[in-house]
Parts: structure tokens; sequence; C-alpha cells
């Protein structure tokens, strides 16, 4: 079943968003954390990865596919990966340079976080990005993540190197943000 918010949903990726996926991951300007050298994810590639991991919300690894619902049209992807069940898990996005400055970013990390939080009772969440990616980090400690360590100078990335940095909200810090939401599990 998709995950709703107000104006988009997640759904599980299918291989119909493949070919989606091949032309955001290889925009220069939008790849996230994932770019690499040399920045490129070929068709085969995403499609073996595909085939390989079942992406189902019981699954240590879930990718999901954010749609517009006016449209229907494609408007990026969310994961999480790292998971341990109860405890943590960390979250990547990346949203189709078409929809961005619009909200959608936020909204479907929302979306998900409360999932996480609330639906499958994590204790903490992970973020990771890089000093000059603004957007990301903004959209992180926007939802209230807070940075908790500098990687100094371990990524090249748009021909410089740049700190890498983590961020992290915990259980708590995401109920307080959200009063209209019970916290049901005990205090640890
Ligand atoms: C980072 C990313 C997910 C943001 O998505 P988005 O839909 O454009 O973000 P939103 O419109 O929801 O914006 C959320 C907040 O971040 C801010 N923000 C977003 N992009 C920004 C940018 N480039 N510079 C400064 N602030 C930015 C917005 O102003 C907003 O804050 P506000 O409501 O206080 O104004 C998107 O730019 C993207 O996919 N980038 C490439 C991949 C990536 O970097 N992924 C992150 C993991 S490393």
């Amino acid at each position: 079943m998709p995950l709703e918010g107000k104006r988009i949903i997640l759904r599980g990726l299918q291989k119909e968003d493949l070919q989606h996926q091949l032309l955001i991951r290889n925009n220069t300007d939008g790849q996230g954390i994932a770019r690499n050298l040399p920045p490129v994810f070929t068709y085969e590639e995403l499609e073996k990865a595909f085939n390989k991991k079942e992406f189902t919300i019981d699954h240590k690894f879930a990718a999901f596919t954010i749609i517009e619902k006016e449209t229907n049209e494609y408007v990026g992807q969310i994961s999480y990966t790292s998971y341990q069940p109860r405890i943590s898990a960390e979250i990547g996005i990346l949203i189709d340079e078409n929809y961005w400055g619009k909200g959608y970013g936020y909204e479907a990390h929302e979306i998900l976080l409360e999932f996480l939080f609330y639906r499958l009772g994590m204790r903490m969440i992970m973020w990771r990005t890089w000093e000059d990616n603004e957007g990301s980090w903004k959209l992180a400690q926007k939802s209230g993540y807070t940075i908790t360590s500098r990687v100094r100078e371990s990524i090249f990335i748009n021909g410089k190197v740049s700190d890498l940095l983590r961020l992290q909200i915990l259980r708590d810090e995401y109920f307080e943000k959200h009063p209209e939401l019970q916290d049901n599990l005990p205090k640890l």
C-alpha cells in the first residue's frame, strides 16, 4: 500500500521507474551523495540492483518512487538503508530537478520519517550529505535533524574536496516536533 501525503504518494519502486532513475542519477547537478567518478549509472546496473533486492518495507533496504498525485508524474525517489529493526535507518532522497524548490523533497521526507518513527518504531534516523549541498542539509534541518559530525575532506565532489556531514534525529526529538502524534512506545 502506498504511503500518502497531501500532494504526493510514495509507492514501491517498479521496473518502469528505472528509466526515470537513470536520468536523474546521471544528471551531474543532482546526484547527491551518490556522485562518484566516473559519474555513470547504466540501465543495466540499475536493473541488476532492482532484480537483486526486494524493495518492500519488510526488508533492510526499501526504495520508494515519489509520484505527484494530481498528475501521476514521477517526481523522484526516496529510500532507507542500513535498517536495524526498532533501532535505526538512514534516509536518502533524489528529486527530479524539474521539481526542486516546490516542497516535494520535504513532504516526501516527512512521510517517510513518520512511517519510520511512528509505524516502525525507530529510535534514530540518519542522514548524510556534504557541506556544499545546502539544499540537502537545509531540508534535513527543517525536518529536525542536527549535524552530529563532520568528516573533514572526505569526499571529492564538484571538482573539490569537501567535508562529509552526518546528521541525526532521535525519536524524542521527532515526537517533540510532532505533538499531533502520540509516541506509544516505552522510553528506553
Ligand atoms: C536536496 C533535495 C532533495 C531538496 O529537495 P526539494 O524538493 O528541492 O526541497 P524542498 O523544496 O522541499 O525544500 C526544503 C527546504 O530546503 C530548502 N532548500 C532546498 N533546496 C535548496 C537549495 N538548493 N539551497 C538552499 N536551500 C534549499 C528550501 O528552501 C526549504 O526550506 P524552507 O521551506 O525553509 O524555505 C533536492 O535538491 C535534490 O534531490 N538534490 C539532489 C540529491 C541530493 O542532494 N539528495 C540529498 C541527499 S545527499
